[in-house]
């Protein structure tokens, strides 16, 4: 009797956090602590975004310091509006898997869904703790947000490959974009039909950068990334092109340089259609490299205009993810 009392509390608490929660206003505040609807941080560094059945799903290192020293890890939230994040699960929770050495790292995962197949898989950045073996890690699932089993590496187009970003442009052809620092450059490479290789080179942008994303919007293609600074926050560069394979234009600020794009460094750029207007979203990181798990995240609309891009100074906003339109708020 007594725990079935217990029981009813707790779920009439539950339901209550969870309505406070809903009813918070849906303003992104970059830079301060985003909580989840467990009211825990959230976890996904140097992520992803995947937009599925009316949902958007965000893939990304997950640094909590409860986390097994030995195991990386990725975690995977929910949302309708960007705003409230309902934490879904830890959908990779790793022990090393190529025997590399206990300061090994995977970092940046980034979640497509092949329609063909109907499996989802993700991409993520596989390391020794020297950042020498510089490969791809390839994980799948049958679930958005199910155990994401690991299935192999390898370096893509077998080049070294660091930091990647995912594209999926709007015919639905998947790319990862990846930093390789011998070649000096990004390059822009398409995933095969079953999304479980890197089939084809599309494009090699000569510019040592890193933290690459792409977008694709009123028929051009942009490019930003950061400068080879680790943690350290730089000032991020884009480029254009009329096609994915270029020619691509010089790297030019996308915010004042002397803000080193406000503290943070890009990892992708989200584009959302709406009704009334289509908004790209740059989704930065705030990294805090003595205190990972406390690193926080920078998203503001871009402006973008004929082939001009710039990243606003930092404010709260709101997004209408039905029509696309964004209120500036307090
Ligand atoms: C950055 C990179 C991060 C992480 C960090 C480690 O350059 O973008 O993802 O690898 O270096 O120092």
């Amino acid at each position: 009797m007594r725990k079935c009392q217990f029981n009813a509390v707790a779920l009439v608490f539950l339901l209550v956090a969870a309505k406070v929660y809903s009813a918070t206003p849906a303003v992104v505040r970059p830079g301060v602590v985003w909580l989840d609807d467990r009211g825990q941080q959230i976890q996904a560094h140097g992520g992803g975004m995947l937009h599925w059945k009316d949902k958007y799903y965000w893939f990304g290192e997950d640094r909590s310091q409860s986390n097994d020293p030995a195991r990386r890890y990725v975690s995977c939230y929910s949302s309708r509006d960007l705003v409230h994040w309902k934490f879904r699960r830890q959908v990779v929770r790793l022990a090393d898997p190529e025997h590399l050495d206990p300061k090994w790292i995977l970092e940046r995962p980034k979640v497509f869904h092949n329609p063909h197949t109907g499996e989802f898989v993700m991409y993520a950045h596989l390391d020794n703790g020297a950042y020498s073996l510089a490969r791809v890690a390839v994980f799948v699932s049958d679930r958005i947000d199910g155990e994401y089993r690991y299935l192999k590496s390898f370096r893509p187009l077998d080049e070294e490959s660091r930091d990647i970003g995912q594209f999926i442009d709007d015919d639905g052809t998947a790319y990862i974009i990846f930093e390789s620092r011998p070649t000096k450059g990004f390059f822009i490479a398409q995933l095969s039909a079953d999304y479980l290789g890197v089939e084809k080179r599309v494009s090699f942008l000569k510019a040592p950068l890193e933290g690459g994303a792409l977008v694709h919007i009123n028929g051009l293609y942009y490019v930003v990334g950061s400068h080879l600074t680790g943690w350290h926050p730089n000032p991020n560069v884009y480029a254009t092109a009329p096609s994915l394979s270029g020619p691509w234009t010089e790297f030019k600020d996308i915010a004042p340089p002397e803000t080193n794009t406000y503290g943070s460094q890009s990892t992708m750029m989200l584009k959302i259609a709406g009704s009334k207007q289509t908004t790209v979203i740059y989704m930065g990181d705030i990294w805090r490299p003595a205190a990972l798990w406390d690193s926080r995240y920078l998203w503001m609309p871009l402006e973008i205009r004929d082939g001009d891009l710039r990243l606003p100074p930092p404010q709260n906003w709101n997004l209408d993810v039905k029509t696309g339109e964004i209120t500036q708020k307090q």
